[in-house]
């Protein structure tokens, strides 16, 4: 059997990467290197074992040599983590959401000019992104959408990134903008939600959910709903895993996990 990939983890106290700390240590082909913490703490504990800790990804990348890094910090810390990662050639996956336009060019560039591989991916969940996709085909045959996301209350950005990126996808696909009224008298202002090319987005935000997401297309006589949930965090671990893989075997730039599902 092969050697385990190594994989350090950013933000390992956090709720995205204490799951991915548990899930990389489950998966016989992994093994957890380390884990780049603010906090002030040399080891980190895993199961019987523990593992180097330090806030210096540099420092760390050089101690333990891992084929990948995975980061759920905050925007600026993945970007940080990125350009040390992929400028030493070692493999680098984020599910942080913030980047901009020019942060993914930045590590896009490191990826191509490394030959090393990097996967950014908004939402690692593999029915959302089923989900974002069957919108697309949907969008070709209704005039008419709307898309409603429910997220826990600690979310603090609005609307989220894959609301956004289905709404998107949706006008491209459709490849003109949505129909929608024009409402004469709102008396509530904001009722409508945001807008994208007549894709309404109403964001809820509520303890009790974790992610959700409904894309609603209204036709003639009829409503096709699409809707996905992700009940629990531990649902975005399979879409981590396979971007590891991916992204250790194969060089080079991937915006979202739809390619390595080939949709
Ligand atoms: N792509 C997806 O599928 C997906 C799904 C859910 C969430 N997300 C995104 O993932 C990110 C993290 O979400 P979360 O819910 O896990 O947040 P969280 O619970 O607040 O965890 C963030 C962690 O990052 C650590 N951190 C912050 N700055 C750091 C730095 N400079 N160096 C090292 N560690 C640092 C924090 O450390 P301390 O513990 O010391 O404060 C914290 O543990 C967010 O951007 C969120 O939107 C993505």
């Amino acid at each position: 059997m092969p050697d385990p990939i190594g994989v350090v983890v950013c933000g390992p106290h956090g709720r995205m990467g204490s799951e991915t700390v548990l899930a990389v240590e489950h998966d016989a082909a992994l093994q957890l290197a380390g884990v780049v913490s603010r906090r002030a703490e040399a080891t980190f504990g895993v199961g019987a074992r523990s593992v180097p800790a330090s806030n210096d990804l540099a420092s760390l990348l050089d101690a333990t040599h891992p084929a990948c890094v995975v980061d759920f910090t905050t925007a600026e810390a993945a970007l940080q983590h990125g350009r040390i990662a992929l400028g030493r050639g070692v493999a680098f996956v984020t599910g942080t959401t913030g980047l901009g336009l020019e942060d993914l060019v930045v590590l896009r560039e490191l990826a191509d000019g490394h030959r090393v591989g990097c996967l950014v991916a908004p939402n690692f969940a593999i029915g959302a992104v089923l989900a974002t996709h069957f919108a697309t085909l949907a969008a070709k045959h209704f005039a008419w959408a709307e898309v409603i996301e429910l997220h826990h209350e600690r979310k603090a950005d609005a609307p989220s990134g894959t609301a956004l990126a289905t709404a998107r996808a949706m006008v491209a696909a459709r490849g003109a903008p949505f129909e929608e009224t024009e409402v004469t008298k709102q008396t509530l202002p904001g009722t409508r939600g945001g807008e994208v090319d007549g894709v309404h987005v109403h964001s809820v935000r509520l303890p009790g959910f974790v992610a959700h997401q409904e894309i609603l297309f209204g036709g003639q006589g009829e409503v096709l709903t699409i809707r996905h949930d992700s009940t629990h965090r531990n649902s975005f671990m399979p879409g981590v895993l396979l971007a590891i893989k991916h992204a250790v075997a194969q060089p080079g730039f991937v915006f979202g996990l739809g390619p390595l599902l080939g949709v």
